[in-house]
């Protein structure tokens, strides 16, 4: 009985989960993709407080950056197994991290709301993400 409350206010908190995402982005892939689409492109993936955090950064801009693009696709992944007819523009899936530096995700796609926590992580050349939808 107890455990069963314990794990009903843990499923409570984080949410139970529906949909799961996950992707890897090859730096020297990422950052020839950045050059070619110049400005426009990072526009439109990344939104002004994305690129104001990795640009605070100089040293490691282009991992916070390659970790968030992976953590929009990794997001957009886990959404369609949920709603497959459902479209999410990369810069309406926005990344921020909390005063802990723990990344979350905002949907400004102005459709229902759903909560998604993701996970990122990055290394000299690669950037990794997951993502999970919970109800
Ligand atoms: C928090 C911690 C696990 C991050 O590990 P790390 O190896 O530096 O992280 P990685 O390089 O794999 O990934 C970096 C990403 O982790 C995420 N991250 C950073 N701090 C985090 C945290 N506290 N919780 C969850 N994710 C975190 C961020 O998204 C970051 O990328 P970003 O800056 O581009 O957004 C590490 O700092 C750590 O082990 N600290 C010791 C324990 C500790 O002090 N914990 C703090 C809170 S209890």
């Amino acid at each position: 009985m107890q455990r069963k409350r314990r794990r009903e206010s843990i499923s409570g908190k984080l949410g139970l989960p529906i949909g799961c995402g996950i992707d890897v982005i090859e730096l020297p892939r990422f950052r020839r993709a950045l050059q070619r689409g110049g400005r426009a492109f990072v526009r439109r993936i990344f939104t002004p407080a994305e690129e104001a955090y990795a640009k605070a950064r100089p040293r490691t801009r282009m991992l916070h950056l390659a970790g968030r693009f992976a953590a929009k696709e990794a997001v957009i992944k886990a959404i369609s197994q949920v709603d497959p007819t459902r479209f999410v523009a990369m810069n309406q899936v926005e990344v921020r991290n909390d005063r802990w530096g723990r990344p979350h995700v905002t949907l400004r796609d102005r459709k229902k709301r759903l909560k998604v926590h993701i996970s990122l992580s990055h290394v000299d050349t690669v950037a990794v993400a997951t993502a999970i939808v919970v109800k």
